[in-house]
């Protein structure tokens, strides 16, 4: 088996892996990232987009940022459709002049490994980790297999950044892995469209059929989201079908039919809410989807996962360097704090934007959130702050 030495194994190459993985190398701590997945898969991998301001800010701060200030879009407001009407909420005015930027997390991640590999620091695709070892001991290690075998790497620490579904959280013991969860009764059908965007801004829509969303990513690209059911599959679902479907959700008194195009991408995915107890055991720390997992209404689950890592670099770095270890015994208190404020905040949106089949209490109850929301300025002022800027308040 090849053997290596580490400071920090990495395990998972996301947005959380990628930018921990820049952020230890900027300050001069040796680390490893290790993907399971090719390069090409998780350049491709087509997810979030929309980015909090102070997320940039940490994004530019790292180094990355010079293709998302001058390609991402930046936002000011954002519209809310129901009963066929459209009403502005205008974030900047209302969350101290910030705004946010739409940029693909693909493009984050693109990013990420360009300056990574430019610098020469190792980042090891086509490799599964299959095993964490010695995480309350003082000697860590990590075993992965690789297109040319099996490698082992011993470490100081280890970060887990490998998703929901990964190795880091199943190797919690079990107190610790018990989890906080919800299940959400509808799905989206994600689609990439080479159509120019209808609207200079992003949509969420209400509608009796369910919910819409209509996003973009370039001039020539947009993204569009409908609520399904869960057990609706891709097959049932022609072209025809979602066009016809984001038409009809989407339509107001006032506006036509939104632009069509070829569809390049399109996935479901199931929502889920999901925390972690803790996000520390001996040596392993816990950061993004690994951690929590949040639907995906409120736009938060990109960074969520960076701001984990914010406050996990600057711990590392202070044992690692001044061998101080009090950022590292809060980090999980730290960061937990924060992603119950997004929990709460995408259990909202969601809750909100979802029409229920079964229960017309509950419908009424939307309606009356959602006129709030764009109605009352302290709604709408918590709303903006919120979806600015959640996770540096
Ligand atoms: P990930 O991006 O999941 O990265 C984890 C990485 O670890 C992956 O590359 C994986 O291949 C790798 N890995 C897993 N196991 C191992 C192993 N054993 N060894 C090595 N590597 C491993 N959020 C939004 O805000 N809006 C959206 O529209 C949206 N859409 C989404 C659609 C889907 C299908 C999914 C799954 C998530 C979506 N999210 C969305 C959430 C958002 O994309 C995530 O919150 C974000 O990717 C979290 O980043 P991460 O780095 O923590 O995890
Ligand atoms: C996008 C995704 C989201 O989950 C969201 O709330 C807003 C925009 C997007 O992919 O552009």
């Amino acid at each position: 088996m090849k053997e290596l030495r580490t400071q920090v194994a990495i395990v998972g190459a996301g947005p959380a892996g990628l930018l921990l993985g820049q952020l230890l190398q900027r300050s001069g701590v040796d680390n490893v990232v290790l993907e399971r997945r090719s390069r090409e898969y998780v350049e491709q991998r087509v997810r979030a987009g929309v980015i909090e301001f102070g997320i940039a800010n940490l994004i530019d701060d790292a180094g990355a940022g010079e293709r998302l200030r001058r390609e991402g879009l930046v936002h000011h407001g954002v519209e809310f459709r129901f009963e066929r009407n459209a009403y502005r909420v205008p974030l900047s005015d209302l969350a101290d002049g910030k705004s946010i930027t739409v940029y693909g997390q693909q493009e984050v991640v693109k990013d990420l490994i360009a300056l990574r590999l430019q610098a020469g620091a190792s980042l090891l695709f086509d490799h599964e980790v299959t095993a964490l070892d010695g995480l309350t001991t003082d000697e860590p290690s990590i075993e992965a297999e690789g297109v040319d075998g099996k490698i082992r790497i011993s470490c100081e620490y280890v970060a887990g950044c490998d998703g929901s579904f990964g190795v880091a959280n199943r190797s919690l013991p079990t107190g610790i892995l018990r989890k906080y969860e919800r299940t959400y009764p509808f799905s989206w059908l994600g689609i990439l469209a080479e159509a120019p965007p209808t609207s200079e801004e992003l949509i969420y829509c209400r509608h009796e059929n369910g919910f819409a969303l209509y996003s973009m990513r370039s001039p020539t690209l947009s993204r569009l989201y409908l609520g399904v059911r869960p057990s609706d599959t891709l097959g049932a679902w022609s072209d025809d079908r979602i066009w016809d479907e984001l038409n009809a959700r989407l339509a107001t008194v006032e506006t036509s039919e939104i632009h069509q195009g070829r569809i390049v991408e399109r996935s479901i995915t199931a929502m889920r809410s999901v925390v972690v107890t803790a996000m520390r055991h001996g040596r392993l720390f816990l950061a993004g989807d690994a951690a929590h997992i949040v639907p995906p209404t409120g736009a938060k689950g990109m960074n969520l996962a960076l701001a984990d890592v914010r406050v996990l670099a600057e711990a590392l770095v202070a044992r690692l360097h001044d061998n101080d270890d009090t950022l590292m015994a809060t980090y999980s208190a730290t960061c937990l704090e924060r992603v119950w404020r997004a929990e709460e905040f995408s259990n909202y949106m969601t809750q909100m934007l979802h029409p229920n089949d079964e229960d017309d209490f509950e419908n009424g109850v939307q309606l009356a959130r959602l006129r709030q929301a764009v109605h009352s300025r302290e709604a709408s002022t918590v709303l903006a702050r919120n979806y600015v800027d959640l996770n540096s308040l």
